[in-house]
């Protein structure tokens, strides 16, 4: 069973977005698959590493195009949306941290394994109404 399917988030009305997610999506079930075999065979934790760095360039890059359409398309909440991103980032590098500190990689797995939650939240409340307003302006 997968941690997250693209099914439980809101399908957006500007496809740039909607591709990014469904990316974001299948890297974390990666994860998740990854982990969990590191954890139960004590395999090398190289592909898992690797994995959670293609997350982290991949949430950076996700966050940065959506506030870049934001801002060239005058979204009126941009401030409020870019909050909530740069929440989640620094809730995102404070695990990184106690992870490099305890060089203990659970500190970062169980962090993004509790990550659905937010996404759900954030892109059915949050992405949704401002992919909408985006998708309006784009048809000007
Ligand atoms: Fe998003
Ligand atoms: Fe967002």
């Amino acid at each position: 069973m997968g941690l997250l399917y693209a099914e439980q988030v809101e399908y957006m009305s500007v496809e740039e977005m909607q591709e990014t997610h469904e990316n974001e999506i299948q890297i974390l079930n990666d994860i998740d698959k990854l982990a969990t075999k590191h954890q139960l065979h004590k395999t090398e934790p190289d592909a898992l590493i690797a994995k959670i760095d293609e997350y982290i360039v991949h949430v950076k890059k996700h966050f940065a195009n959506e506030e870049r359409l934001m801002q060239k398309y005058n979204f009126p909440s941009y401030h409020m949306h870019k909050t909530a991103h740069d929440m989640f980032l620094e809730d995102l590098d404070y695990a990184l941290k106690q992870w490099k500190r305890s060089d203990n990689i659970e500190k970062i797995t169980n962090f993004i394994r509790k990550t659905p939650e937010w996404i759900v939240l954030h892109v059915n409340s949050v992405d949704a109404p401002t992919a909408n307003f985006l998708a309006a302006k784009m048809k000007e």
